[in-house]
């Protein structure tokens, strides 16, 4: 079950990879696109954060309000995924906000996850 529970955790940080990796390959190059690549990301650990969310494979309690706020930021994600991937459909272009909050809450994401 531990072991079970580590590759999980594994497949979530893969999401997590996935997810800021795209953004900083935008950020960096300058175009500030929302990508598909993205959206995979958010997907997978999500997924997987909920599976990580029920009690197996852990002897000690669980953290719910730590994963509570985990999920309430990842909704938040995304939400700018789904309203900057519209908008650049239409316009060709995201919002500076809205690239910029993607990146930053999802680096809040994983400082929460880490630190709290
Ligand atoms: C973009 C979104 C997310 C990011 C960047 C992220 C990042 C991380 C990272 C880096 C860890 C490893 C921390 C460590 O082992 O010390 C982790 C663990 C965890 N995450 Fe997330 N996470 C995200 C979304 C979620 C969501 C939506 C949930 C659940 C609703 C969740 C639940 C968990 C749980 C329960 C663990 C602990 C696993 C364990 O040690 O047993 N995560 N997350």
């Amino acid at each position: 079950m531990e072991i079970l529970r580590s590759i999980v955790i594994v497949i979530h940080l893969i999401g997590f990879a996935t997810l800021f990796g795209a953004w900083i390959v935008e950020a960096t190059s300058g175009r500030r696109e929302i990508t598909k690549l993205m959206h995979w990301g958010l997907a997978i650990a999500l997924v997987a954060g909920l599976a990580l969310a029920a009690p197996w494979g852990v002897d000690g309690d669980m953290n719910y309000a730590k994963i509570g706020t985990k999920l309430v930021v990842v909704i938040a994600v995304g939400a700018l995924l789904g309203i900057g991937g519209g908008r650049q459909k239409r316009t060709g272009s995201v919002p500076a906000a809205i690239f910029w909050l993607t990146g930053i809450l999802t680096l809040l994401n994983a400082s929460i996850a880490v630190l709290w």
